[in-house]
């Protein structure tokens, strides 16, 4: 988890409690709470929180808050100093939602407080050829059988989106293949029109990075990360 150490020493800066948009299986928000951040997330994805809910380890003190909600809809009636939106799900939100979640969220950012997010740099992707062939990413044994699952990946790229298709084979125990297939879209947006929605949403920019290690961000960064604040 090359951005964890990020994420923590965002935490360390600001304090808690953390509200994670998009909190998926909880990679980083079970890691924040492990290290005794009161932690609250959300996703729209009730798979997802399910695997979360069933992985947390028990008797985490406080215990984390997870809601299934939309993160462009969402009413918590709280406020917080640290908002994250790890693991590039900005760039993956269709503009109308982006917008909306940003100025959702805003509501939620006490006076003062950090919202932070990472997302794949658009330059970097807009450069990639249209097609990228299939390559295997990684395997794994399956949780359950503990037989092989490979990993692997292809994009496509449009003017507007690169689209990744993953590919999980499981080799099962008769010498079958039971494939799983998985899609995300980032929308190519360039950094000026991620930094012109903040503005709109309030929100103004505090730090820019290309890196989770705080490098500066440059054209041919791998990410754009960024911190901003109620303007
Ligand atoms: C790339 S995953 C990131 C998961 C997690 N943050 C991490 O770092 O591992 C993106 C997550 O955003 C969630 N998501 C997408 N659109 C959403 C929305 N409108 N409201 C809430 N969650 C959303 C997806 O269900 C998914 O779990």
């Amino acid at each position: 988890m090359e951005d964890l150490p990020f994420w923590l020493s965002l935490a360390q800066q600001t304090g808690g409690p953390i509200l994670e948009l998009g909190c998926g299986t909880g990679r980083i928000l079970a890691s924040l709470a492990r290290a005794g951040y009161p932690v609250v997330g959300l996703d729209i994805d009730a798979d997802m929180l399910a695997y979360l809910k069933a992985n947390l380890p028990a008797g985490l003190e406080p215990a984390p808050h997870v809601f299934l909600a939309d993160m462009a809809s969402f009413c918590l009636g709280r406020e917080f100093p640290l908002i994250i939106m790890p693991c590039n799900t900005l760039s993956s939100l269709p503009a109308a939602v982006r917008q909306a979640a940003l100025a959702c969220l805003r509501l939620h950012l006490q006076p003062g407080g950090v919202f932070a997010a990472s997302l794949p740099n658009p330059v970097v992707l807009a450069s990639m050829p249209r097609l990228g062939e299939p390559e295997v990413e990684d395997d794994f044994p399956h949780p359950i059988t503990g037989n092989p699952v490979q990993v692997s990946s292809a994009w496509k790229r449009t003017r507007r989106e690169f689209i990744l298709d993953w590919q999980y084979d499981h080799l099962l125990t008769d010498g079958n293949i039971e494939r799983l297939t998985a899609r995300t879209r980032h929308l190519l947006d360039p950094v000026s029109i991620h930094r012109a929605g903040l503005s709109q949403a309030g929100l103004e920019l505090i730090q820019e990075y290309g890196d989770y290690d705080r490098s500066p961000y440059q054209a041919n960064s791998p990410y754009w990360i960024f911190a901003c604040r109620p303007a």
